[in-house]
């Protein structure tokens, strides 16, 4: 069983798994805080940290090159999504590119992927946000919690077992062999194929309609001139 650390506070999990991976540590490990005063999303946003919500970074050194590594955070998602789906019908858990966990179309769920750099490892840190208790109000995607479609959510910590074996298990896949099946479950739960989607980047929209997974994990959309777009970051809307 992989190394889990507890905290009551910290910063960001993610950053904490920096600190250790700094110290010589390469896991791999869990980092789990109770609640986190900077938590960090994607792309710079913020992540709100509610106590009472799941926050786990795990710290893990990768075998292959750091190019792959980016496949990670779809092996992520489908941790993520199994945990929210052992408390929900599957049929209202789905994944967004590029790994958000949406639950009833709403995001529950969030990774957040860094790479750290140290000597010849390259070491990789999975931030995974699961909103169990709360959710922000205020967001640019409406959000959700899994509270408020189950009476009573689990804890963090029972959250966190699920998460670990989840990883495990789509983690194992992914060695053995590599992105194929990833691509193809997290396709299988993906929101959206073939509907109108808006992608933004800094202050530039793309819009088109969502065509497929590459399969390097970019995002293919076929735009209004016919073509097809490869995006490799930005935040995805579909147009209700
Ligand atoms: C996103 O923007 O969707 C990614 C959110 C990731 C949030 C998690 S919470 C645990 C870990 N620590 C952080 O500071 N961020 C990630």
């Amino acid at each position: 069983m992989t190394e889990i650390r507890r905290y009551e506070l910290l910063d960001s999990t993610n950053q904490e798994a920096r600190r250790i991976a700094a110290k010589g540590e390469y896991g791999p490990l869990w980092v789990i805080a109770e609640s986190q005063t900077e938590g960090r999303g994607r792309r710079g946003h913020n992540w709100i940290s509610y106590p009472g919500n799941l926050f786990a970074s795990l710290l893990v050194e990768l075998e292959s090159p750091f190019e792959t590594c980016g496949q990670l955070s779809f092996v992520a998602a489908l941790a993520v999504s199994d945990v929210v789906a052992e408390y929900v019908s599957s049929v209202e858990v789905s994944v967004k590119w590029p790994n958000d966990v949406l639950l009833n179309q709403r995001k529950v769920a969030g990774v957040l992927l860094e790479t750290v750099s140290s000597g010849a490892a390259s070491l990789i840190i999975i931030g995974c946000g699961v909103n169990l208790a709360h959710y922000p109000r205020d967001t640019d995607f409406s959000a959700t919690a899994l509270t408020e479609i189950v009476e009573e959510p689990p804890s963090p910590e029972e959250a966190l077992t699920h998460l670990v074996a989840a990883w495990d298990t789509w983690y194992e896949i992914w060695r053995k062999s590599s992105f194929d099946p990833i691509r193809s479950a997290w396709l299988a739960r993906a929101k959206g194929i073939g509907e109108k989607l808006t992608v933004r980047l800094g202050g530039a929209e793309i819009q088109g309609i969502f065509e497929n997974l590459g399969d390097d994990g970019t995002l293919l959309i076929r735009t209004k001139s016919g073509g097809t777009e490869r995006i490799t970051t930005g935040d995805v809307f579909f147009m209700d």
